[in-house]
């Protein structure tokens, strides 16, 4: 992104209106915003309210020339835009990082239709997919040697805890991620590394020695498999940006008319 951003929406000669699906703490827009000044205004959509709301809040300080409009909402669910004062500028749809690869692709299809529906006409979607690539360059970053992948996978059962009252040793349980090639997904588990039980209120579940929970699916795609979503979520796809290794693409997709 820090790298592309400023090639990414120049075009739209009445503006951007940038809507961003699962904003976070909005960092990643912030390079759209420092280079491309036709953006006149940011929504930012995520189901966390309370984060979603000092996000917008530090955005709409520094970014004082752009309209900044926070919506609390599932965005795989109904919901409505803001009216904002510029309805000559192009809507564009921004889901970074990878986070369509968490959906079964039959999800991210209806994902990318959901989206057209909501943006309307002429809109245009700039989404980051994962590029498929050999299982070591891939179970290397899920297995990551810092552990930032192990500790966002662990902190579900830190949650258990402390949200839940469930109780468990967590130091008997590890992180995994494996590949599976055959589907095109990397395939991320806790693994209990020994016979135990846990207790959630008096319910106990039992686990057996290397039992696995599945916490999360990252699928990939080639480029081919892109533009085969994007046709089939109703998208044509304009132009793709990929880092040297080809690891990892951003594609502006232009909703079929
Ligand atoms: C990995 S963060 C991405 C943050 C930001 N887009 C970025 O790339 O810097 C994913 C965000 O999406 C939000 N999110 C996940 N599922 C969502 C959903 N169904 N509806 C709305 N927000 C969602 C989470 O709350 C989280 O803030």
């Amino acid at each position: 992104m820090s790298a592309c951003a400023g090639s990414m929406l120049n075009f739209a000669e009445h503006g951007v209106h940038l809507i961003e699906f699962g904003s976070g703490s909005s960092q990643k827009v912030r390079h759209l915003l420092d280079t491309n000044k036709n953006i006149v205004a940011y929504t930012a959509i995520d189901i966390s309210r309370e984060h979603l709301v000092e996000s917008c809040a530090r955005l709409s300080r520094e970014y004082s020339d752009i309209s900044v409009s926070a919506i609390c909402a599932d965005y795989t669910k109904e919901f409505n835009l803001p009216k904002l004062p510029f309805p000559k500028a192009r809507k564009v749809g921004y889901f970074p990082g990878s986070s369509i690869g968490n959906f079964l692709r039959e999800e991210a299809v209806e994902f990318l239709k959901r989206a057209g529906e909501l943006l309307g006409p002429n809109s245009q979607m700039l989404v980051g997919i994962d590029l498929k690539k050999d299982r070591e360059v891939l179970e290397a970053a899920y297995n990551d040697s810092q552990g930032v992948t192990a500790e966002f996978n662990l902190n579900i059962l830190q949650r258990a805890v402390k949200e839940l009252g469930v109780s468990i040793d967590i130091e008997r349980f590890r992180h995994q991620s494996v590949y599976n090639q055959e589907i095109g997904r990397i395939e991320t588990h806790i693994l209990s590394t020994e016979v135990q039980s846990l207790d959630w209120r008096g319910k106990i579940i039992n686990f057996d020695a290397g039992e696995k929970i599945h916490t999360e699916n990252s699928y990939k795609y080639s480029i081919e498999e892109v533009h085969a979503l994007a046709s089939d979520g109703g998208y044509l796809v304009e132009t793709s940006w990929l880092d040297e290794k080809s690891f990892f693409g951003v594609h502006l997709l232009a909703l079929k008319e």
